[in-house]
């Protein structure tokens, strides 16, 4: 099993969505994006995050990357020690972890670090500016990452060789290209400052099936020759098992269930993977449907009940248990890698 590249412990985002007034007291109103999450993501996997609309998949994204500040817990982080002076973009050698969450996201430190952890996108065409020269746009990043001139340029073009992409489009502009050339763009834009990890928060899902199948293929390929770590945060459970190692599944800002993707998909353990399984489509055609959906709708994050956040949804409720008392995720294999699970029913 391979070292952990963040260590992500007890990490909440709670919002206040202001107070309502109820039977004549005043009350605070706060949402639970992400509750109380645990858990590693290992170097050079693909770490797949699935859930609802909802659940607190983008929310988690940008806690990691100190987009957003949590309202407690801690993003523990291999490339830093915790203190300045150890940041560096290349401490891949060292051994102790510091809390990047604790650092100020325009920090001088944050802005170091940052190289080592980069994005991609749902929608590649928001995020290039229309009418800048795809070459010009690309030297202006490396720029900002301390690449200038012919360094910037062979960068650039190792990475176009990476991607598939011609030369051809150097002076052409966003606006020009394809869905699928502005994502493998995107691609060579987050590999300019060679990070350690990206986070592709549904990086695919705007893309037509084929250009997905490539730029899926593209990842793969990211993670192999350049042993990177990703975590790839998707709603499409076929794209899960196809590309991730392990994955997470959130409830509610909460987790239900982490495992590899071998397991999360052929033998799902909590009530709430089961019932996302049902949604995905079949391996064959008439292949006999093995899991049912929830019932009823995902509720609100804000003001949940006692107990497991499932509870009313769930086929296998146990009244008495399940609603009273909040399962703590725990391991369920004894295998190393191990296959947490907080449900009531495996204790
Ligand atoms: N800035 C904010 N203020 C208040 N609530 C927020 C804020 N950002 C997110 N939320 C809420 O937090 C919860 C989790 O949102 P998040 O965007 O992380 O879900 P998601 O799993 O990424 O969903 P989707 O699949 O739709 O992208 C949602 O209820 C959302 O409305
Ligand atoms: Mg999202």
């Amino acid at each position: 099993m391979s070292a952990s590249l963040f260590e992500i412990r007890n990490l909440s985002k709670h919002f206040s969505l202001g107070t309502k007034r109820t039977g004549g007291v005043r009350r605070e109103l706060v949402l639970k994006a992400v509750d109380d999450l645990t858990f590693d993501i290992r170097e050079g996997e693909c770490f797949g995050v699935v859930g609802e609309s909802g659940s607190g998949k983008s929310t988690l994204g940008r806690l990691i990357l100190n987009l957003l500040t949590p309202t407690s817990g801690e993003v523990r982080y291999s490339g830093f020690k915790g203190d300045a002076k150890s940041v560096s973009a290349s401490a891949s050698d060292s051994t102790g972890y510091g809390d990047i969450s604790a650092l100020a996201p325009a920090s001088h430190e944050m802005k170091l670090l940052r190289r080592d952890m980069q994005m991609i996108f749902q929608n590649p065409r928001s995020s290039f500016n229309p009418k800048t020269p795809i070459r010009a746009g690309l030297r202006d990043v490396a720029r900002f990452y301390g690449l200038t001139g012919e360094r910037a340029d062979m960068k650039i073009e190792e990475l176009f060789a990476l991607t598939g992409l011609g030369r051809d489009i150097f002076g052409h502009r966003g606006d020009e290209l394809s869905g699928g050339q502005l994502q493998r763009l995107a691609i060579v834009r987050a590999l300019i400052p060679s990070p350690k990890f990206i986070m592709a928060d549904e990086a695919v899902s705007a893309l037509d099936v084929s250009v997905r199948a490539q730029i899926l293929g593209l990842f793969r390929e990211m993670k192999e020759r350049l042993g990177l770590t990703i975590m790839f945060v998707s709603h499409d459970l076929t794209v899960v098992e196809y590309i991730c190692d392990r994955v997470i599944v959130l409830y509610l800002g909460a987790i239900m269930e982490i495992a590899s993707a071998r397991d999360i998909f052929s033998a799902p353990k909590h009530p709430y993977t089961r019932s996302l399984l049902a949604a995905k489509p079949r391996g064959r055609p008439g292949e006999e449907k093995k899991y049912e959906r929830p019932e009823g709708e995902i509720p609100s994050a804000v003001d949940l009940p006692p107990g497991c956040r499932f509870y009313g949804r769930c086929r296998e409720r146990i009244p008495g248990v399940c609603d009273t008392a909040e399962p703590e995720a725990h391991d369920v294999s004894g295998a190393p890698g191990g296959h947490l699970v907080a449900c009531h029913l495996y204790r």
